[in-house]
C-alpha cells in the first residue's frame, strides 16, 4: 500500500536520494559546492538521457516537417543584441538589509498574489463539498463576499504589478513590495534596499589577444539555444528542402546568472534546454500557438496524470512575444513553470535580418512572395522535467516481507521507457553455477536494453535497491532454471512475478518498455 510522503518532506527525500543513490550531486563539492550547478552521477546521466530521447522521438522522429540541429554554445556577440538579452534580458533584483539575502522582485510579488487567489479557490473548494451537486462555482465567485474580497485584492496587486513591468518602474515594483507588506521569506524582515536590474548573461573572453578595450572581444555564454535555431534558419531550411510550415529542434546547454538560484535543480545556472522552433506564415502564428499548446499537454500526459499539470498564461510577455504560456507541474513546492510556449512572432528574424544585413527571408511558392517567418516556440528545461519526473516517481509502499510481516519499501515508479536500468539480472544466491548462467543471460539482453548484474547481499535487499533506482523489471535466475530454462520477472509497481523460458525474456522486456506504447 502506498504512504504518501508529507509535502513538506517530499522536496527533501527527493534530494537526499539523488545524493544517496547516485542521481545528481553537487557539482565541485570537496570544496563545497558551486551555488546552482549540479553534476548529474550515473543513474542520472541514464534518465537524463531517456528523457531528452523520449521528447526528441516525439518532436524530430514523429514529425515529418520538424529536423534536429546542434549548434555551438558561443555565438557572435551581435546575436544577443539582435536578440534583445543585452539590453533586456533582466531580472528586478531586491536584496533585505537586515538577513542580507537577495530576492527576486517579480517573484516576491507573483507570490504574495498568487498566495491570495489560492485563498479564494480554497472558499470556493469548500464550498462546493458543502453544497454539493447544485454548486455553482462561477456564481460563488462572483457573490460570496469573502471571494470577491480576496479576488479583488489580488487582481488589484496583480494590475499595479504588470503596469510596473511593462513601464520598467522598478521604484513602482518596489512600492507594491511596501504596501502589499511583503516580508523577506526566510526571516520576516521588512527592511528592504531599493529594485535594480541585473542582466542574466554570463560573459567571458574569446580568443588569446588582450585588447585595451575588454568589450572588444567579450563573448556571452548562450542563455537560451534558441538563437543557434535563428541565425541557422535559412541553412537548414535549404539544406533540407522544408517548406514552411517547419521546426527546428535543437537539445542543448543553457547559461543563466541566476539571482536567486535555490530549489535544487529547479534554477541553475548551468542548465540544459529542450527548445523548437516552429516557422509558420505571419497571420498563422495563433492557430500554431494552440496547435502546440494541446500537443506539448498531451506529450505530458503520456508521464504525468492530468492533476499534475496545468496552464498558466503569462501575466506580462517577454519582449518578443505576442502570445505566451506556461505549462506548470505540480512540484513539491507548488505549480511551476516546466515548459513555455511562445508565440514570437518575426521579432528574432526580423532583428538578426536587420543587424547582420543579411536577409532572413522565405519564397512561399504558393503565395509567390518572400517574407520573414513568424515562430511558435516550445522550450522546455530538461533539468525542471527531470525534477518533475524524480518528484512524481518517488514513493514509500508498505509491501510483504520475508517473515510474513510487512516493510517500507522507497521506490522510483518512473515509466519505463525513462528508467535509468530497464532490467536487473539477479542470481537468487551467489552460486557459480546461478551465477554463470545469470552472467550469460546478462551478456545477453544488455545488447538490447540497459540492463544491470547484482549478485551482492539477500535476493530481498537487491530487489529493494533496484527499486529506490527505478528498475521496472527484476529477473532472478534460480536453481530451477538449470532444470527448465525458465527464470521469474519481478514487476517493480505490482510486485506480480511471472516465469518465462529465457529466449523470451528480452522481447517481453522489450514490449513493455517501448516508446510507441506511450506515445501511442
Ligand atoms: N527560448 C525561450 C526561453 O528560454 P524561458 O521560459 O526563459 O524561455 C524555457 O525558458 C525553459 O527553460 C523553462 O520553462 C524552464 O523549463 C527552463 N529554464 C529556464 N531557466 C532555467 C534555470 N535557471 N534552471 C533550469 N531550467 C531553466
Amino acid at each position: 500500500m502506498s504512504k504518501p510522503i508529507n509535502v513538506a518532506e517530499l522536496f527533501k527525500k527527493v534530494i537526499a536520494h539523488c545524493k544517496e543513490y547516485g542521481f545528481i550531486f553537487p557539482s565541485s563539492e570537496i570544496y563545497d559546492g558551486l551555488g546552482a550547478v549540479y553534476d548529474y552521477g550515473p543513474y542520472g546521466a541514464e534518465l537524463k538521457n531517456n528523457i531528452k530521447t523520449y521528447w526528441w522521438k516525439a518532436m524530430v522522429q514523429m514529425n515529418e516537417n520538424i529536423v534536429g540541429l546542434d549548434s555551438a554554445i558561443f555565438m557572435h556577440p551581435k546575436v544577443w543584441k539582435a536578440s534583445g538579452h543585452v539590453d533586456a534580458f533582466n531580472d528586478p533584483l531586491i536584496d533585505n538589509k537586515d538577513s542580507k539575502k537577495r530576492y527576486r522582485a517579480d517573484h516576491l510579488i507573483e507570490d504574495h498574489y498568487g498566495k491570495i487567489f489560492d485563498k479564494a479557490d480554497k472558499e470556493v473548494e469548500k464550498a462546493a463539498k458543502r453544497f454539493g451537486e447544485s454548486f455553482d462555482a462561477t456564481l460563488y465567485r462572483q457573490t460570496n463576499p469573502r471571494v470577491v474580497e480576496y479576488l479583488q485584492k489580488a487582481n488589484e496587486v496583480r494590475d499595479r504589478y504588470v503596469r510596473a513591468l511593462e513601464d520598467n518602474d522598478l521604484a513602482a515594483l518596489k512600492q507594491i513590495i511596501v504596501d502589499c507588506d511583503i516580508v523577506d521569506p526566510e526571516t520576516g524582515s521588512r527592511n528592504w534596499t531599493d529594485v535594480r536590474q541585473f542582466n542574466l548573461m554570463f560573459s567571458t573572453q574569446f580568443g588569446a589577444l588582450a585588447s585595451e578595450n575588454e568589450n572588444d572581444n567579450r563573448v556571452y555564454l548562450r542563455p537560451e539555444t534558441a538563437q543557434g535555431i535563428f541565425v541557422n534558419f535559412l541553412n537548414v531550411q535549404k539544406s533540407t528542402r522544408q517548406k514552411i510550415p517547419f521546426g527546428i529542434a535543437q537539445i542543448g546547454k543553457a547559461f543563466r546568472n541566476e539571482i536567486v538560484a535555490r530549489q535544487f535543480i529547479f534554477r541553475m545556472r548551468e542548465f540544459e534546454q529542450m527548445e523548437m522552433q516552429f516557422f509558420v506564415r505571419p497571420g498563422t502564428e495563433m492557430e500554431w500557438y494552440h496547435q502546440w499548446k494541446a500537443t506539448r499537454m498531451k506529450w505530458h500526459h503520456t508521464l504525468f496524470p492530468q492533476h499534475k499539470l496545468r496552464f498558466h498564461d503569462h501575466d506580462k510577455l517577454a519582449h518578443y512575444a505576442n502570445a505566451a504560456c506556461d505549462i506548470e507541474f505540480e512540484f513539491p513546492f507548488g505549480f511551476k513553470e516546466l515548459e513555455g510556449i511562445h508565440s514570437r512572432t518575426d521579432f528574432d528574424l526580423g532583428n538578426h535580418q536587420e543587424l547582420s544585413g543579411k536577409k532572413m527571408q522565405y519564397f512561399d511558392a504558393e503565395l509567390n512572395e518572400s517574407y520573414v517567418p513568424y515562430v511558435v516556440e516550445t522550450s522546455i528545461g530538461v533539468d525542471r522535467m527531470f525534477l518533475a519526473t524524480l518528484s512524481h516517481a518517488l514513493q514509500e509502499e508498505e509491501v510483504p516481507d520475508a517473515q510474513g510481516g510487512t516493510a517500507v519499501r522507497t521506490v522510483l515508479k518512473i515509466p519505463a521507457v525513462l528508467a535509468p536500468i530497464k532490467i536487473a539480472i539477479l542470481p537468487l544466491i551467489a552460486k557459480e553455477e546461478l551465477t554463470a548462467k545469470a552472467r550469460e543471460l546478462f551478456h545477453r539482453v544488455k545488447m538490447v536494453v540497459q540492463c544491470q548484474y547484482d549478485e551482492k547481499d539477500s535476493i530481498g535487499r537487491r530487489y529493494r535497491r533496484q527499486d529506490a533506482i527505478g528498475t521496472p523489471f527484476c529477473v532472478t535466475v534460480d536453481f530451477e532454471t538449470l532444470e527448465d530454462e525458465c527464470v521469474t520477472i519481478r514487476n517493480r509497481d505490482t510486485l506480480e512475478q511471472v516465469r518465462l523460458p529465457i529466449a523470451e525474456v528480452a522481447n517481453y522486456i522489450n514490449q513493455h518498455i517501448s516508446f510507441d506504447a506511450l506515445m501511442g
